[in-house]
């Protein structure tokens, strides 16, 4: 077992620290309370290979391993949370699961612009009445003959309205439940198309996060992935991936939140002296660091699992599951060591807090990942 990055890993690091901090850093403040998109940032992401960091270079990306994408990500989640889910789902729910399993022309037609960073993509599986239960698909997709007639509506779905090309999931065959849904790569200038209203959320408010409406939506049979009735075994596969994405920003959150802490409480002084020399304080930054490191070697391990090719729903589910609690857990204590300081804007670590809640939210809730976990247990 080898627990040193390798030079290209450490470099990759290097860069995504250097680019959170001069790309990201001014106007995170700002983007949160105006709800603003990083529109500047997100392009040269796109420049620098962050938004296909894992795709084949055949294919517009970076051709790098899921290590280095788990760096970057924590790197660019430390400044801003926002930043980093517009670059999980790009990366792990629309480029992996096109590479994986969409065919040469959708890879060369679709694939390549959204690698490169030229447009982003979003993934719509969950809807008004389909969040947590997936199965429950309510959008339709009525077999034409050499189109599907698509219907219905998808609820908070990232990159929503920036996205060019959304990975849409509906039903096709309700008699055969799950196994009859489908996925489809439908382009946002299709008519019937119709992104809905912006949800004003209580964290990662520089992303956006829109309903989408389709009505009579036609798209053409080519547009489908896989076999007819492969929809949801290919969402289930590409979210086990997808975690490992949110559990890294997670870990981005959390480890942001405890440098900012650490930084702090040398330099605060409170009875006499800097507060890290009272153990309340002291205590806290030592659980912080503890936790985080765990959490990283969960993160690290799922995705060596992924680099081998292994099943990784239950490590992927891991280390979401522990990686959003200690985002969590961190946040509310960087805001407490910081005191009064901590409950304003200024000082960063309540936005961190307010984002550290929905690692445990999307993606599947840490309730859905306990299902995932514990069926797995149950079958060894
Ligand atoms: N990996 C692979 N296959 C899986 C799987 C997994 N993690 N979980 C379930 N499956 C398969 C099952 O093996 C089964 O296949 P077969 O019928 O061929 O045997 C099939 O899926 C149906 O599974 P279940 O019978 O277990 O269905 P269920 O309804 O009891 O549970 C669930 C399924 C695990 C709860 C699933 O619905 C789920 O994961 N829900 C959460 C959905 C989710 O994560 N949504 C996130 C939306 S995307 C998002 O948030 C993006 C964003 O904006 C950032």
């Amino acid at each position: 077992m080898d627990f040193n990055l390798t030079e290209e890993q450490k470099m990759i690091q290097q860069a995504a620290r250097d680019f959170a901090h001069a790309e990201l850093l001014e106007g995170v403040i700002e983007r949160d309370t105006e709800q603003k998109f990083p529109h500047e940032a997100v392009k040269k992401m796109g420049e620098m290979g962050f938004l296909g960091m894992m795709v084949d270079p055949k294919y517009g990306g970076a051709g790098l391993d899921s290590i280095s994408y788990v760096l970057a990500l924590e790197e660019i989640a430390k400044i801003d949370a926002s930043a980093a889910v517009v670059m999980s789902v790009n990366n792990s729910l629309v480029c992996a699961g096109i590479e994986k399993f969409a065919n040469e022309e959708q890879k060369m037609k679709y694939l390549k612009p959204l690698a490169s960073g030229e447009v982003i993509g979003a993934f719509a599986l969950s809807e008004p009445e389909a969040g947590s239960d997936a199965t429950s698909q309510a959008t339709t997709a009525e077999d034409k003959g050499d189109y599907y007639l698509l219907n219905g509506t998808k609820n908070w779905i990232t990159n929503g309205g920036n996205a060019t090309y959304y990975v849409v999931m509906a039903q096709t065959h309700p008699e055969k439940k799950h196994k009859g849904i489908n996925a489809f790569i439908v382009e946002r200038s299709w008519e019937g198309f119709q992104v809905g209203k912006k949800e004003d959320k209580l964290g990662i408010r520089g992303s956006d996060t829109h309903s989408l409406m389709f009505t009579d939506v036609k798209v053409p049979k080519e547009n489908r992935i896989g076999e007819d009735g492969f929809g949801f075994t290919f969402a289930m596969a590409v979210l086990n991936g997808g975690r490992i994405g949110i559990a890294s920003q997670a870990l981005g959150i959390a480890s942001g939140a405890y440098e900012l802490s650490l930084k702090y409480a040398k330099e605060r002084k409170s009875f006499g002296t800097e507060i890290i020399n009272h153990q309340a304080i002291a205590f806290k930054l030592a659980d912080m660091h503890v936790n985080i490191m765990a959490a990283r070697m969960l993160i690290y391990k799922a995705a060596a699992e992924k680099d081998e090719g292994k099943d990784i729903s239950e490590s992927g589910a891991m280390a979401k599951l522990y990686a959003s609690q200690v985002a969590m857990d961190t946040t509310i204590e960087a805001v407490q060591i910081h005191g009064g300081y901590g409950y304003v804007k200024e000082y960063h670590v309540e936005r961190m807090m307010r984002d550290a809640k929905i690692t445990q939210i999307y993606e599947g809730t840490s309730e859905i990942q306990k299902i995932v976990i514990s069926r797995a247990i149950a079958k060894k």
